[in-house]
């Protein structure tokens, strides 16, 4: 083969490497050209390379140095073509410096946020989470609860008959209950849940809300402990803060009393808030009574406790100065939004 012969056969490769490269259209096709044209085993430039051998030494000197000029042009052919598939947002008008439009990606609730710091708090003083069922029987949701049949305080807990001995439980003291029932003192549990009451939806009323109930049973619990424990919880939740009990009474403790704390917006001094008191009742408060002991088979004679029960949506109202309990229950997002976590 002569040396013209050769660099003939370079020429026509070089044109058709133009044709193969200018005629792919995606980075694929690209890849296939390079393989095409350059592929160590099958490419049209390999085989080229074969024939040097048969060229007389001096004209292969001339074609060895056609051949790598070939080779430059087809990699330089095939990079300026690849430059042209560069990603596409190289490409395109996108705006890579733009600020990101910002979406609402949704929140927890405020009341959500409440349940969760006290669950928290409770925790660290050793109590375990508790759920029971929102479907009850009488017997759990009054009668191991000491309410005699037609007490006045049933009054209150007026609720939804599912049937004639299961109603949706009016609040979440039924699981002090089932508690005592299966686990053996000592006992020390939170029982936040749903509980319903036919009352009116107005400013402070729903007839469905949230609930925390607190138990503690063990040899030896005193008042002391109940009192020393929500002083505690209050002045890490609210921040310290005075508080104070009053009597009052539930038929499942024995003393009972009730918690205030400093009202939270007016620190005391008197406001609309807590209608010129200074004080805020947080939760219903007393010695486990005898007769819920006896009920669910614990010795009362051995065993003491204490219990509490109260509403984190009073509680959130309190903390953030929410004027009216709907307000938790519209789902209005320009309401929701300022206070979710
Ligand atoms: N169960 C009561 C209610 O819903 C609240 C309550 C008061 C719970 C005193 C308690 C307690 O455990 O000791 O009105």
């Amino acid at each position: 083969m002569k040396a013209e012969d050769f660099i003939q056969a370079a020429e026509a490769l070089d044109a058709r490497a133009g044709t193969i490269i200018d005629a792919a259209t995606s980075r694929a096709d690209l890849e296939v050209a390079r393989n095409q044209l350059l592929g160590r085993k099958s490419g049209e430039f390999t085989a080229l390379m074969k024939l040097l051998p048969g060229l007389d030494p001096d004209d292969r000197r001339q074609a060895g140095a056609a051949v790598n000029r070939l080779k430059e042009a087809i990699e330089t052919r095939l990079q300026l073509r690849l430059d042209t598939f560069a990603p596409a947002v190289a490409t395109s008008n996108v705006d890579l410096t733009m600020p990101a439009r910002t979406s609402w990606k949704g929140g927890r609730h405020p009341v959500t946020v409440v349940i969760e710091e006290i669950e928290d708090i409770f925790r660290e003083l050793g109590f375990t989470i508790a759920l029971g069922p929102e479907a009850e029987t009488e017997w759990y949701n009054f009668g191991a609860l000491n309410f005699p049949s037609d007490h006045p305080a049933m009054d209150m807990h007026d609720t939804l008959y599912l049937s004639d001995d299961v109603l949706l439980r009016t609040h979440t003291s039924p699981v002090q209950i089932r508690t005592l029932q299966n686990y053996p003192p000592p006992v020390r549990i939170l029982a936040p849940g749903n509980v319903y009451r036919r009352d009116f939806f107005d400013a402070s009323h729903a007839p469905m809300f949230a609930q925390i109930e607190g138990l503690s049973v063990d040899e030896g619990i005193s008042f002391v402990d109940l009192k020393a424990t929500l002083t505690q919880f209050a002045n890490r939740f609210f921040g310290k803060t005075r508080t104070r009990f009053r009597p009052s009474f539930f038929p499942f403790t024995e003393p009972s009393a009730e918690m205030d704390v400093e009202c939270q917006l007016c620190h005391g001094s008197g406001c609309a808030g807590c209608k010129n008191t200074g004080w805020m009742e947080i939760l219903g408060s007393g010695m486990v009574h005898p007769k819920v002991l006896e009920a669910t088979g614990v010795d009362s004679e051995k065993y003491t406790g204490w219990a509490f029960g109260m509403g984190p949506g009073r509680i959130a109202m309190l903390r953030y100065g929410i004027p009216d309990i709907r307000l938790l229950y519209d789902s209005d997002m320009r309401f929701l939004e300022q206070l979710a976590q």
